[in-house]
């Protein structure tokens, strides 16, 4: 009896010994495997070759980039701190309304960040696509459609210009004054300039008649509303702080929208910023040359908002596209 079980137990020591002697190589050649597959999802903030997140690479950009400051106004960060209220609400008035914020509008917003945060896993590429008019002739319509994230902003048009400015659209910004109707699959992201605009946005959101503006706007748009958020007041304080460091009274929604494409992507092309190839500002839909839509609104400062536009190119945090200005 004893020895049958002894010859028993020998039997099943000796199958285990097979198998470990089968399993540990397989196992050794595969888990070397995922040692070495591993570094895309663990090493880096994201898995594209270079992330814009990483850090080390420009004092410069770590100085101002602060990736915890999130873009969007959310059910869940709806706070802001007094200190980007007062700012805020004087940016355009001088007998701001402090209750103007009401708990209706947050009940439209997002719960959590329609964006989504960096991962170590994922390689989010964007375009951002501003309106100069050196987009004309540039033929980047398919490099623009080829990236996940493609956003656009205030009157930008693609309808007839797709060859240089492509089709696709996931984000437009906009403010009351540019608003226009979108598709259903587009997000749409108000630029709060004024807390007005907060409540403009509210009224267009339930129908309501809209508020007098000082310019006439549309007092419906065409939007989807799983797909609405708001530009957070903090961010915006944050791009007027950190990278127009207070050049000009505040950022253009170009600036805004780059910045935002800084915080949301992991590699960034930006197309459309800047004067075309004989120094025009007006916008690539447009004939007239001497519009200079952007440049002479007064409130932005169009010099400053190049520089850090070059130097973002410069230190390989974005690649920008010139267009018919000059060579990419
Ligand atoms: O003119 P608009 O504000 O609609 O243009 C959107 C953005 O595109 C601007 O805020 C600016 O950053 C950028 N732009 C530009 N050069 C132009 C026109 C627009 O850099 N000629």
């Amino acid at each position: 009896m004893v020895c049958h079980f002894r010859k028993k137990f020998h039997k099943r020591i000796k199958s285990f010994l097979v198998i470990c002697c089968f399993v540990s190589p397989t196992y050794f050649i595969y888990s070397h495997r995922l040692v070495k597959e591993e570094p895309l999802c663990l090493k880096n903030t994201c898995s594209c070759e270079t992330c814009i997140s990483d850090r080390g690479i420009s004092h410069w950009f770590d100085r101002r980039f602060n990736s915890s400051i999130q873009p969007q106004l959310t059910s869940n960060n709806e706070n802001i701190p007094r200190e980007v209220l007062l700012w805020w609400l004087t940016l355009q008035s001088r007998h701001p309304r402090v209750n103007i914020i009401h708990s209706k509008l947050f009940e439209a917003m997002p719960k959590s960040d329609p964006s989504q945060s960096a991962s170590p896993c994922r390689c989010r590429s964007c375009a951002v696509v501003g309106n100069s008019g050196n987009l004309k002739g540039s033929n980047y319509g398919e490099l623009i459609d080829s990236q996940d994230f493609v956003i656009r902003m205030n009157g930008a048009v693609t309808t007839g210009y797709e060859a240089d400015v492509g089709k696709k659209t996931t984000h437009h910004f906009m403010y009351p004054e540019s608003a226009k109707d979108l598709e259903s699959n587009v997000h749409l992201v108000l630029v709060p300039f004024k807390p007005q605009d907060l409540l403009w946005f509210m009224n267009v959101l339930s129908n309501r008649k809209n508020i007098l503006m000082y310019r006439r706007v549309k007092s419906y748009i065409k939007a989807d509303r799983d797909k609405i958020s708001i530009f957070h007041p903090t961010f915006f304080k944050y791009v007027h702080d950190e990278w127009t460091e207070h050049h000009g009274r505040y950022p253009s929604t170009g600036m805004l929208a780059l910045i935002f494409g800084l915080h949301i992507c992991d590699q960034l092309s930006v197309f459309g910023y800047g004067v075309d190839k004989d120094g025009n500002w007006h916008h690539y839909w447009e004939n007239n040359r001497l519009a200079g839509a952007f440049h002479i609104t007064g409130v932005h400062n169009a010099t400053c908002e190049t520089r850090i536009i070059s130097h973002l190119a410069e230190i390989g945090k974005i690649q920008l596209y010139r267009g018919r200005h000059g060579a990419s």
